[in-house]
């Protein structure tokens, strides 16, 4: 019996850690990844209409949405009045937790 509780609080333990991985968003995967993927062909030069890594104006009331509202927005996809951000940046190899660095990393880098 203590065997099994212990076992269990193990598994607990692991999940714990896990989700808290996974959560915390890593700068320095998204800054690869956003230098290796889609992303950097619109948000470096402004293609598009896309808000550019870095300007703070163009940033500021779309980070006041906060970043959950951001990472969901890139994840699906959206269109503003600036133009159309595409699903993933048309990336659907990227996951939903990568999409969620390369946010963190351009919020990080325009604010
Ligand atoms: C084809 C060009 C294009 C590509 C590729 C692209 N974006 Fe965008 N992105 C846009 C445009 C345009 C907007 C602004 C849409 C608007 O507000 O009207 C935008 C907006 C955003 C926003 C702001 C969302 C908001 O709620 O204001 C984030 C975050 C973002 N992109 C992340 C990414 C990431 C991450 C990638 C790479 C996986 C990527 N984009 C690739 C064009 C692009």
């Amino acid at each position: 019996m203590s065997r099994f509780f212990s076992t269990a609080l193990c598994a607990l333990f692991v999940c714990t850690l896990c989700s808290t991985v996974a959560s915390a968003s890593d700068t320095v995967a998204g800054k690869a990844l956003y230098d290796s993927k889609s992303c950097m062909a619109c948000h470096n030069t402004g293609m598009a209409g896309a808000p550019k890594l870095g300007d703070q104006k163009a940033w500021a009331p779309r980070i006041a949405q906060g970043v959950p509202v951001l990472v969901s927005n890139a994840i699906n996809g959206f269109s503003g009045s600036a133009g159309t951000m595409p699903a993933k940046g048309d990336d659907a190899t990227l996951t939903d937790a990568q999409i969620g660095d390369i946010v963190a990393y351009m919020v990080e880098k325009s604010k």
